[in-house]
């Protein structure tokens, strides 16, 4: 499951560089027994399987590089997994990331040797290991040296917790036709207004979440106020009289 995204674009490259390094283990590996039995039937009775202690913390025993590097199970009862907590994991030298199956983990695991739980997001995935790729990626992302030029460029306009403005390219069948004329002008001050705009707007009519969080400077506030002049009347939203 990890093999794909690690030997594609900026997180191969980040690997090649040795700005980090990623190493898959199987549990498996460090279960005991002829069966190498990883899971077992829960306490109590219930659906479905459970991770079973020792071999996880033989496998965290086994890598951990110092008894400082954080413990983390990827589940959905996590706390939510954010740009913050990316770069808290970034800055850290080692970081270690469980990935559940079946229907979790023995609890003692969580209570004894993780540090957090971490969910990616508010639906159930079959496994931790999507999950950890997303943790993973966004680790990557942020090590000293990943980003080429014009990617840390890009990466500003997120960094300020807006989201990305609209882009558009060469089309032989569609021409210029809906374009904004602005990114056509060749005027590099109103483009960068435009894409500020935009950000700003966008943020505003799906993610006003975001924008609250922010504290908008006058220009901003001026931008957005013009974007949402110039939008066309909601129909759901009665005339007043
Ligand atoms: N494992 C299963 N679902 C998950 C989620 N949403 N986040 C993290 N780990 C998971």
């Amino acid at each position: 499951m990890f093999a794909g995204f690690l030997e594609v674009g900026l997180i191969r490259r980040a690997r090649k560089k040795t700005l980090f390094e990623v190493r898959v283990h199987n549990l498996r590996d460090y279960a005991r027994g002829k069966h190498r039995q990883v899971d077992d039937r829960p306490f109590g009775g219930d659906e479905g399987m459970v991770f079973m202690p020792e071999p996880v913390f033989a496998a965290v025993e086994a890598v951990r590089e110092s008894p400082r590097t954080p413990v983390y199970l990827l589940s959905p009862q996590g706390r939510r997994f954010s740009p913050a907590l990316a770069a808290e994991l970034a800055a850290q030298p080692q970081v270690i990331l469980i990935c559940g199956r079946y229907e979790g983990v023995d609890e003692r695991v969580v209570q004894h040797l993780v540090q957090d739980e971490i969910s990616i997001g508010d639906y159930v995935l079959s496994g931790g290991e999507l999950a950890a790729a997303v943790v993973i990626d966004a680790i990557g992302r942020l090590q000293e040296g990943a980003l080429n030029d014009s990617e840390s460029a890009n990466q500003d306009s997120f960094e300020d917790g807006l989201l990305d403005c609209p882009h558009y390219t060469r089309s032989d069948s569609l021409g210029t036709d809906g374009v904004p004329p602005v990114l056509l002008s060749g005027d590099h001050a109103a483009i960068k207004r435009w894409r500020r705009q935009q950000s700003l707007g966008r943020t505003w009519l799906r993610r006003p979440d975001l924008l609250e969080r922010l504290e908008l400077s006058p220009e901003d506030q001026k931008l957005l106020s013009a974007f949402r002049a110039a939008l066309p009347p909601d129909p759901n939203k009665p005339e007043k009289p």
